[in-house]
């Protein structure tokens, strides 16, 4: 039993992370912790020029990418002003939007996945999430929420990227299921279902 948590949402684009994220928020705060939500990549300067290299304004090679992830995410854990591991040490449970397993899945499938999971070991080092809840949508499914979405597409938005990402998840859950907490959640159920599904996962840890 913990008094806070680090919690990771992982899950293709359209898979509701976002939405959940919120919601496990208000239903954990309702309990009573202190919680403190983020994602990646971050609104720092690093994942600033991350989204602009995603909204295809600027080119860059998937490597050079790859790496701008692995700067973001140590910033993320360290940054003195609100930094994860800041967060956790004043007490919140901290829920993040995304942390390293989204880099072996997107980027896994443009390059060797062991080497972004070497490339990722100093922030694993630093912090495991006490549990990584995948959020399993159907790409077909996710596909639809993300054209009915108001916004543009972004690079990674296709049918056969989503799909692959997908395969590029359960292949990251596979190989590191000895050292990770790894929870896949059905993100084919309704918002409330999904949410009371995540909760349960959480609830019994704390
Ligand atoms: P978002 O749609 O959840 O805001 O994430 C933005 C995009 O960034 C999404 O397509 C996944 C991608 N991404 C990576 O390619 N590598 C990473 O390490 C992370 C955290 C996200």
């Amino acid at each position: 039993m913990k008094d806070n948590l680090f919690i990771a949402l992982e899950g293709i684009d359209g898979s509701g992370k976002s939405t959940q994220t919120k919601l496990m928020e208000q239903s954990l705060i309702a309990r009573g912790l202190k919680v403190y939500t983020t994602f990646e990549p971050t609104n720092g300067p690093i994942g600033s020029m991350i989204r602009s290299v995603l909204r295809g304004e600027m080119k860059m090679d998937d490597r050079a990418v790859a790496g701008l992830f692995v700067a973001d995410r140590l910033d993320h854990l360290l940054n003195e002003q609100d930094g994860i591991l800041k967060k956790l040490e004043e007490g919140y449970t901290v829920i993040t939007d995304r942390y390293y397993f989204s880099s072996y899945a997107y980027h896994g499938a443009h390059m060797d996945m062991d080497w972004v999971i070497a490339a990722n070991a100093m922030s694993a080092s630093l912090l495991r999430p006490d549990v990584t809840l995948f959020i399993d949508v159907a790409p077909e499914v996710s596909m639809t929420r993300l054209q009915e979405r108001n916004e543009k597409i972004e690079i990674y938005e296709t049918l056969d990227n989503l799909r692959s990402v997908r395969a590029k998840y359960v292949e990251a859950f596979e190989k590191l299921a000895g050292t990770e907490n790894i929870v896949f959640v059905d993100g084919n159920n309704s918002r409330e279902a999904i949410s009371r599904d995540l909760l349960r996962q959480v609830e019994h840890m704390l």
